[in-house]
């Protein structure tokens, strides 16, 4: 019994990478639902969220995984990490820590992800631009390295839907 909502033509594995608060969450609920938290409790194990997008005409379904931005254990990160076609690396521009800990992440990807993962550093928060920490040429710096990049805010719905929509693009 298939219903047009199981009807697509890819589907892809996206995963949701970054420290704790950042707003990772955030950026998929607003995505899926329209929604922001103020208040958002941190995540605790994994979530899921499983949406369809046109890309050139084809229906791409995509599961994005979704947990705490902690340090796993191996057998969870080797899950989280399987598969992934694409992955939003996630930091503040609040804090500067959350983008010195993306080398972290990436090296973390490296050990557990696919080569050909297509990797968007994501700066959120960008309408806190009175407590901006990052500069923007560092985050440049990084994304000399094949890197695509973008400046969201989940709280203004900045650019969230581009941030989803070009990962997926790239993966297509
Ligand atoms: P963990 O689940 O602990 O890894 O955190 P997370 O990355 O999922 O962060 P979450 O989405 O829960 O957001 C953390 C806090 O930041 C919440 O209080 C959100 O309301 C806030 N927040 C998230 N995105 C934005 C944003 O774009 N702008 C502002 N001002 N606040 C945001
Ligand atoms: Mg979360």
């Amino acid at each position: 019994n298939y219903s047009w909502k199981d009807k697509y033509d890819s589907l892809f594995k996206v995963v949701l990478i970054g420290d704790t608060g950042v707003g990772k969450s955030n950026l998929l609920d607003h995505f899926t639902y329209n929604e922001f938290d103020l208040e958002s409790k941190r995540t605790i194990g994994m979530e899921f969220a499983t949406f369809s997008i046109q890309v050139n005409g084809k229906t791409i379904k995509t599961h994005m995984w979704d947990s705490a931005g902690q340090k796993h254990n191996c057998t969870i990160t080797t899950a989280y990490y399987w598969g992934a076609e694409g992955m939003l690396l996630v930091h503040s521009i609040t804090k500067h820590l959350t983008y010195e800990n993306v080398e972290y992440w990436l090296k973390e990807l490296g050990y557990h992800a696919d080569s050909n993962i297509i990797i968007m550093l994501v700066d959120n928060k960008s309408d806190l631009c009175h407590l901006w920490a990052v500069s923007t040429d560092k985050t440049h710096s990084l994304t000399e390295n094949n890197l695509c990049f973008i400046q969201t805010s989940a709280l203004e719905s900045t650019t969230v839907e581009e941030a989803f929509r070009n990962v997926l693009t790239e993966i297509y």
